[in-house]
C-alpha cells in the first residue's frame, strides 16, 4: 500500500494522544516525525508528553519540540482540562526517546525536503509551528499535500463563546495558515463536537485489553470528567477528527468555505468566520457519523493488543 506519509504537530493533550494513537493504527498513514507546539500545556511539558505517548505506541519517528508561546500573544495553557501535566491521569511509560537535536521548525523542513513525496501536516494544537515553518521556508509551501488542523468552528467557541481554544491562542498563526494557498481540512467545534466517545464506548476500549487499552480508557475517563461538569454526554474527540478524516472522509460531512480568522476584536479575537463570499480556501468538517467513528478509534486500539507491554 501507498501510505500518506505525515508529520504529526500537536500539543498532548489527552485527544492529541488518541488522534496519535489512531494515526499509528492506521496502516494508510507513515508518521515521519512528531512535533510538539505549546498549548494545553507549556512546550516542556507537552514535548515530554509528546515522548511518552511515542514511547506507548510504539511510534518511531523523530520528536521535536516546538514553539515555547505563540506567534504574537501571550501564552495560554488548559489545566483544566488536561490537567498540570498537560496529560493527568494514568501513569504512562517513561520516554526511551531523546528529543530530537532540530526545532520543530527545523525537523519539519528537513522532512519536507528530503520527502520524495509531499507531506501532510496533522496539526492539533495552536498552529504556531505551521505558520513559523511558512514563514521561514516560504518555498517548502508545496511539498505539502495538505493540512488537516484540528481548529476552529463556524458556529461558535469554546474558550470564549466565539473562539476555540487552538486558534485562540495562536490567531496570527492560524490567520497565516487559512491565508497560504495550501489545501486545508478544518475539523472545528462543529464536528468536533458530535465526535463524542460515550461512556459505554469507554468499557468496550477497556475490554479490548491490554496496556494501551487500558491507558486511552482512563484518557478518556479523565478527559470526560471535565466535559461532563459543562453538560456533555460524552468526551468530545476533537483532534483524533483531524486524522480520522483523512483515512475515512465518508464518516464526515466536509463543504467548502472561505474560511477567514479574527485577529482583532474585543470579543471575537479568534473566531474563525467561515462563508462563501469568496473563493473557498478549505474544506470544513461539520457533520460526522458518530457511532462509525467511535467504531474506529475501538478497532484502532484492537490493533495494539499483541504489542502491548502487559
Ligand atoms: C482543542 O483544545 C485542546 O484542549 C484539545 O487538545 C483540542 O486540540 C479543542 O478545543
Ligand atoms: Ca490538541
Amino acid at each position: 500500500m501507498n501510505r500518506r506519509p505525515i508529520i504529526l504537530d500537536g500539543d498532548p493533550g489527552h485527544d492529541d494522544a488518541i488522534a496519535w494513537m489512531l494515526a499509528k493504527a492506521c496502516p494508510e498513514l507513515e508518521i515521519l516525525a512528531v512535533t510538539s507546539v505549546c498549548g494545553n500545556q507549556t512546550v516542556e511539558k507537552v514535548s515530554y508528553n509528546a515522548r511518552r505517548v511515542c514511547t506507548l505506541l510504539g511510534i518511531d519517528a523523530p520528536i521535536a519540540k516546538g514553539k515555547r508561546s505563540p506567534l504574537v500573544g501571550p501564552e495560554m495553557n488548559a489545566p483544566s482540562v488536561h490537567g498540570e501535566s498537560g496529560l493527568d491521569g494514568p501513569p504512562l511509560p517513561e520516554p526511551v526517546m531523546e528529543l530530537d537535536e532540530l526545532s520543530s521548525v527545523n525537523l519539519m523542513a528537513k522532512i519536507l525536503r528530503e520527502s520524495d513525496r509531499k507531506v501532510t501536516i496533522v496539526a492539533t494544537g495552536p498552529l504556531t509551528n505551521v505558520a513559523a515553518l511558512l514563514l521561514s521556508h516560504p518555498e517548502l509551501k508545496e511539498r505539502i499535500e495538505e493540512i488537516s488542523f484540528m481548529g476552529g468552528g463556524i458556529a461558535y467557541g469554546n474558550w470564549t463563546p466565539a473562539a476555540e481554544f487552538n486558534i485562540l491562542v495562536d490567531p496570527e498563526a492560524a490567520k497565516i495558515v487559512t491565508g497560504s494557498g495550501i489545501p486545508l481540512i478544518m475539523s472545528g467545534l462543529d464536528v468536533t463536537e458530535k465526535a463524542l466517545m460515550m461512556p459505554e464506548d469507554f468499557e468496550r476500549v477497556r475490554a479490548v485489553g491490554g496496556q494501551v487499552a487500558q491507558i486511552v480508557a482512563d484518557w478518556l475517563e479523565f478527559f470526560y470528567g471535565f466535559h461532563k461538569t459543562l453538560g456533555y454526554e460524552g468526551a468530545p474527540m476533537h483532534d483524533p477528527c483531524a486524522v480520522a478524516v483523512l483515512v475515512h472522509p465518508e464518516l464526515f460531512q466536509l463543504k467548502e468555505l472561505c474560511v477567514e480568522v479574527e485577529t482583532q476584536g474585543e470579543y471575537c479575537r479568534g473566531t474563525t468566520v467561515g462563508h462563501d463570499r469568496k473563493p473557498a480556501n478549505a474544506r470544513v468538517n461539520l457533520g460526522v457519523d458518530r457511532s462509525a467513528f467511535a467504531d474506529l478509534l475501538i478497532e484502532a486500539v484492537k490493533t495494539y493488543k499483541e504489542d502491548s507491554h502487559e
